[in-house]
């Protein structure tokens, strides 16, 4: 067995945006994994604390949570020492990176650097870091494979993203250190976003419903996407930790195209309504207009396959969501 093979039980692992939608899935799945400990870092920019609540619940003293930020290299460097697995997650989202592109450098670019750094100096076993489908922008070929050429981004984000892939490989070139990137294509389910000022259109359709107005799609609704479920995600980092791989990437999504009027069509039904759609004026917010991608690669080398299909994952999401708006009202 590779070296690169590391395993979770007993480990002590340091989670980045361990607070957010993904990390607190990736947490909860490590110390069902029999971690020995997890050290959360996040700066509740975006993450909540409510999202650990469980997973305090249930590791006691084997879950430590620290507002930090991924920049602090001090905080870094010690938190860092003694520990085996780094899963990094922490960062802003696409739409805040486009508002604020020196905040995204210092986030995801710096702070990125920060952990990468630290881990190297620390000897950590192995980091799992996120990517994301952006690193290809519109893509020339479907299903798109990890060999794409990154060319046709044109965002901060994206950019961002790839160039973290980038400062990994020359990591693991200038200092042996070990990792796996995952490009996760579009994620959704329990602990999206539902207050803050990017919340995603799954949430604003449900409100809509909600209140009994049809989803709002923007243009024709043909756009399409493929989706991943949260917890098919942390699972996938779960196994880049444990899989006898190195210095590669993998793509992480369902290999299912979904276009924007099947994904409103899907939720309408996961919340058995059976109001129409409406469709609102086209918005030239975003040029991805389709995304569809190989994941042989990551069944291959992790053993990697999503279990949550998108008609399961909604209803999953629908009552997780209509549970947080109780908890609220
Ligand atoms: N959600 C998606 O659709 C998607 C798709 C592709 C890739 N990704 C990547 O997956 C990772 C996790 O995404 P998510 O959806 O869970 O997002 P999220 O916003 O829910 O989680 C990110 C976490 O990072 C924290 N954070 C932000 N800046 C920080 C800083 N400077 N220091 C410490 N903590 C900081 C936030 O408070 C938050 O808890 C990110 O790297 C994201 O880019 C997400």
């Amino acid at each position: 067995m590779s070296e690169a093979a590391q395993p979770i039980t007993g480990q002590r692992a340091l989670v980045t945006g361990g607070a957010g939608t993904i990390g607190s899935a990736v947490v909860d799945q490590l110390l069902a994994a029999g971690a020995a400990e997890v050290v959360v870092l996040d700066n509740f920019v975006r993450g909540r604390r409510e999202n650990l609540t469980e997973a305090a619940a249930t590791a006691g003293d084997r879950l430590t949570v620290v507002e930090g930020d991924i920049n602090d290299r001090a905080l870094l460097a010690n938190l860092s020492r003694g520990t085996d697995l780094v899963f990094h997650l922490a960062a802003i989202r696409i739409t805040q990176c486009a508002e604020e592109p020196r905040l995204a450098l210092e986030c995801l670019v710096d702070g990125t650097f920060t952990v990468i750094e630290a881990a190297a100096e620390a000897g950590v076993k192995k980091v799992v870091a996120s990517s994301s489908a952006s690193v290809y922008g519109l893509a020339e070929t479907f299903p798109t494979t990890e060999r794409h050429h990154p060319y046709n981004n044109d965002t901060f984000y994206g950019a961002a993203k790839a160039f973290n892939e980038g400062m990994l490989r020359s990591f693991h070139a200038m200092k042996g250190l070990d990792y796996v990137a995952l490009r996760y294509f579009n994620v959704y389910g329990p602990r999206m976003d539902a207050h803050g000022k990017y919340t995603e259109v799954l949430i604003r359709w449900m409100e809509r419903i909600a209140d009994g107005k049809p989803p709002l799609i923007f243009g024709d609704g043909a756009q399409t996407m493929d989706f991943v479920h949260v917890h098919d995600i942390a699972r996938a980092n779960i196994l880049a930790a444990k899989a006898p791989v190195t210095d590669d990437v993998y793509n992480i999504a369902s290999a299912q195209e979904t276009s924007l009027k099947q994904l409103a069509l899907a939720l309408l039904s996961a919340m058995d309504s059976d109001l129409p759609l409406e469709h609102g004026p086209e918005r030239a917010v975003n040029g991805v207009t389709r995304r569809l991608a190989d994941i042989s690669a990551a069944s291959r080398d992790l053993g990697w396959k999503p279990e949550i299909g998108l008609v399961d994952g909604l209803r999953e999401l629908v009552s997780w969501w209509r549970s947080t708006t109780v908890e609220a009202t």
